[in-house]
């Protein structure tokens, strides 16, 4: 039998949410990418590493309904405590293993204090090869990344629907600040003419 692969995941995906995510389609979106074994042949080329930063790969614009991307997270990188405004996250684990860190929202539960207030951790979560993953606002915001010492973990993620811009929060304060949500490269864009550039 032929094996469900990541362009077929992609196709099903852009049929599903051809008219946007709504509250059916968000338990089918999470069968989808858990139907969806992960192959590295399908993700491989899409692979960028940065000692830096954890990178983030567009592969589909979703009709403008979603993005979807691939992130990249070398050893011990991980992403700021942030939300994901007014939009759906569905994240699942390519290789290696993740963690995610959930926090309280400041922003629906005000800090009294004029300092600011540390960030309430609410729950610790891990996600190993293949598990999937969806968090909105209303679940808490989070913070993702790769705690092992020795191996490169690579997630997939969909938001739906897209946003260019979050907010990041200081641990120490709650406070926020709107960060730009940029690419390290987008794979919808075609560079040249040549097949090697096609999506
Ligand atoms: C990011 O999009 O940069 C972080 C990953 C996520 O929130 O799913």
């Amino acid at each position: 039998m032929e094996h469900y692969n990541l362009r077929n995941l992609q196709a099903d995906l852009r049929k599903l949410l051809a008219f946007g995510l709504d509250e059916d389609s968000v338990e089918k979106v999470k069968e989808l990418m858990a139907r969806y074994k992960s192959q590295p042949k399908d993700w491989q080329d899409k692979e960028i590493w940065s000692k830096k930063k954890y990178t983030r790969t567009l592969l589909d614009k979703g009709n403008g309904h979603y993005n979807l991307m691939i992130l990249c997270w070398n050893t011990g990188q991980e992403s700021p405590i942030h939300n994901h405004p007014n939009s759906h996250c569905f994240m699942k684990t390519l290789k290696g293993e993740v963690f995610e860190e959930l926090y309280k929202n400041p922003d629906m539960t005000p800090c009294e204090s004029c300092c600011g207030c540390k960030m309430e951790k609410i729950d610790d979560r891990v996600y190993k090869l293949n598990d999937v993953a969806h968090i909105t606002d209303a679940d808490g915001l989070h913070r993702l990344g790769n705690k092992s010492h020795v191996n490169g973990a690579v997630t997939l993620h969909l938001f739906s629907p897209p946003f260019s811009t979050c907010k990041k929060y200081d641990d120490d304060t709650g406070k926020s600040t709107e960060v730009p949500m940029g690419y390290d490269h987008d794979f919808t864009e075609q560079c040249c003419a040549r097949s090697c550039c096609s999506k």
